[in-house]
C-alpha cells in the first residue's frame, strides 16, 4: 500500500499559498508549491475542507459537499491540482465531514428531509464539544436538533439510509475525480444512541460534566466503515480513508481498523496528547503497537488545525527539541503526517483577541501564513508568526531543520521491520526497526550513552556526526536523536 511509505502533508489550503493575492491561499496556490513539495519527498496531501461553507467553523459546516468553495478556485482547479500533483507521484487526500452540515445546506432547510438530522423534543444532557448544550431549538419545526459543535453545525441522523447512501454518492463523486482518499472528520462520532439517552454523569476528576457514552463511539458506526470500504475496493485497494479518532482506550481505537475492512488508518490522540518525553511518548506507542493486529498500520502527527503547533507545545521552540521531534515522527513505525510548516519548525502564533476568528477555542494560532520568505506577503486572512524560520533561508542551508526533514524523509524508506524498543538510560528512548536500522534519541538535558548499537551513523539531529562508525554504544547529546544503520 503506497500510503505505508509515504509521507502525508496536511494542507490548511486558506493559509498555504495565494495565486490571486486577495490574502486567502487557494487551490492554484497549492498547485504552485508542487515542486516543492515534491522535492521535500511528500507523496500526498490531506487538504482541509475545500467546500462552499459560511465558514461558520472554517470550512467545517460544509453547505456542498460535491463543490469548490470560491475562496479556493473552481473545480477546475481541483481537478488540475489532481492532475498536476498525480504526474508528480502525489496523491490528493480531501477531508471529509459526515457528522454534521452546516445549517445552511439545502438538506437542512428541506423539510422531506427532516428524518435526516436528529432531532428531540427536549433536550437531553449532551453538552457540544465547542461548549454548551448541545441542542438548540429550530424555531420553525418547534422542536431542538442536535449539534455536537456550533449550532451553525446540525448533526447528520446516520439511522437515516438516505443520509448514508448521499454520502456513499459523494465518495463516488471524488473517487471517480481521482481523489485518493478522505480524512474522514469526527469518525468516532458518526452514530448516536438511537433512543438519545443521557450520558452518565462523569466524576469530579473529568474535565467535562459527563462521559461521552452515548453521542460518540457508539458500536454501529463500524457498520458504516465496513460499507465504506467494499465502496473504496470496487476502485481500487489504494483508495485510503484516514480517521479523526478522539478514542482514548487503544482496545477501543483499534476497532476502526475492524478486521481489515474499516479505515485504513485511525489517528492516535493520546500520543500528541503527550509530552515530548521517552516515559509519555515511549508507553503509547508499545500499548498501541501491542494492540494493532498483523494487519493495520498506525499513523503519527504532532501537529494539526486544531491543536498547538509542536515546534510550540512540545519543544517550545527550542530547535534542537524540534529536530529530535521530527527525527521521531519520521522514523517510528507508521506513516508520518506533517502538518504545513512542521518542515521548518513554524511555530503557533499568538493572536490578539480582537483579532480572532473562530469560535471553537481560538485555534486561529496553528493556522497562520505559511513563511515561505523571510519577509512577509503582504496582508492575510490571519496574521504572520515570525518568519525567521521560512522555507527560503531554509532550503538554501543544508544545516537547516528543513534539510534534516527532508533527509528524514528520504532515510524512512530504508527503515523497515517491526518496532522493538532497546534498553536506555531515562529520558533516552531508543528502538530498532528489524534488522534495519537503530533510532536513539536524547530526549532530556544530560547526555547519555545508548549500548548494543553497532554500525554508522547516517543521520545526527544535529548534522555533526554523519558517517561515525559506532561499535558496541552511541553517546549522545541533551536533545541529540541519531540513526544508525548496520553498515
Ligand atoms: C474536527 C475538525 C475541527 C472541527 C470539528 C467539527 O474535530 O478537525 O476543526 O472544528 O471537527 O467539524
Amino acid at each position: 500500500m503506497w500510503w505505508r511509505d509515504a509521507v502525508l502533508y496536511q494542507v490548511y489550503v486558506r493559509s498555504f499559498a495565494d495565486a490571486n493575492g486577495d490574502g486567502h491561499g487557494d487551490l492554484p496556490g497549492v498547485r504552485s508549491k508542487l515542486d516543492y513539495l515534491e522535492w521535500l519527498g511528500i507523496e500526498a496531501l490531506w487538504l482541509n475542507p475545500v467546500h462552499p461553507s459560511p465558514d461558520a467553523d472554517w470550512g467545517y459546516d460544509v453547505a456542498d459537499f460535491t463543490g469548490v468553495h470560491p475562496d479556493f478556485g473552481t473545480i477546475d482547479d481541483l481537478d488540475a491540482l489532481v492532475a498536476d500533483a498525480g504526474a508528480r507521484g502525489i496523491r490528493i487526500l480531501l477531508d471529509l465531514v459526515p457528522n454534521h452540515t452546516s445549517d445552511r445546506h439545502p438538506w437542512f432547510a428541506d423539510p422531506t428531509k427532516r428524518d435526516w438530522y436528529v432531532w428531540a423534543d427536549e433536550p437531553n444532557n449532551w453538552e457540544s464539544t465547542f461548549g454548551g448544550s448541545a441542542w438548540t431549538r429550530h424555531p420553525e419545526v418547534g422542536r431542538y436538533y442536535l449539534h455536537n459543535f456550533l449550532p451553525e453545525q446540525p448533526d447528520l441522523n446516520w439511522w437515516n439510509d438516505g443520509v448514508r447512501s448521499a454520502f456513499e454518492e459523494i465518495l463516488r463523486f471524488w473517487f471517480d475525480r481521482g481523489i485518493a482518499g478522505f480524512r474522514v472528520d469526527v469518525a468516532h462520532a458518526l452514530v448516536k444512541d438511537r433512543l438519545l439517552r443521557d450520558n452518565p454523569v462523569a466524576g469530579r476528576a473529568a474535565d467535562r460534566r459527563e462521559e461521552r457514552v452515548y453521542n460518540m463511539n457508539r458500536p454501529e458506526v463500524h457498520d458504516v466503515y465496513r460499507r465504506w470500504r467494499e465502496l473504496a475496493r470496487e476502485y481500487d485497494p489504494e483508495r485510503v480513508y484516514l480517521g479523526e479518532t478522539w478514542v482514548g482506550d487503544p482496545h477501543e481505537l483499534v476497532k476502526y481498523y475492524g478486521d481489515d475492512d474499516e479505515l485504513h488508518l485511525a489517528m492516535n490522540f493520546p500520543f500528541v496528547q503527550a509530552e515530548l518525553a521517552a516515559d509519555e511518548l515511549r508507553p503509547i506507542l508499545e500499548r498501541w503497537e501491542s494492540v494493532l493486529p498483523k494487519t493495520a498500520w498506525p499513523v503519527w502527527c504532532g501537529s494539526n488545525h486544531d491543536l498547538v503547533r509542536f515546534p510550540t507545545r512540545w519543544c517550545a521552540g527550542d530547535e534542537a527539541k524540534i529536530r529530535c521531534a521530527l527525527l521521531i515522527l519520521l522514523t517510528i513505525r507508521g506513516t508520518p503526517i506533517l502538518y504545513y510548516g512542521d518542515e521548518v519548525g513554524m511555530e503557533q502564533v499568538e493572536i490578539p483577541e480582537d483579532e480572532q476568528l473562530d469560535r471553537a477555542h481560538s485555534r486561529d494560532g496553528c493556522r497562520t501564513p505559511m513563511p515561505w520568505t523571510r519577509e512577509p506577503d503582504g496582508e492575510w486572512w490571519l496574521r504572520w508568526g515570525d518568519t525567521t524560520r521560512n522555507v527560503e533561508d531554509m532550503r538554501a542551508d543544508p544545516t537547516s531543520i528543513l534539510h534534516l526533514c527532508r533527509d528524514l524523509i528520504v532515510l524512512r524508506r530504508e527503515l523497515r521491520g517491526g518496532y522493538a524498543p532497546l534498553d536506555a538510560p531515562r529520558g533516552v528512548w531508543a528502538w530498532r526497526r528489524g534488522d534495519s536500522g537503530v533510532v536513539a534519541v536524547n530526549l532530556s538535558d544530560r547526555a547519555a550513552k545508548v549500548r548494543g548499537v553497532d554500525g554508522t551513523i547516517r543521520i545526527d539531529t544535529a548534522r555533526g556526526r554523519e558517517g561515525e562508525a559506532v561499535a558496541g554504544a552511541v553517546e549522545l547529546e541533551p536533545w541529540q536523536g541519531v540513526v544508525v544503520l548496520p553498515q
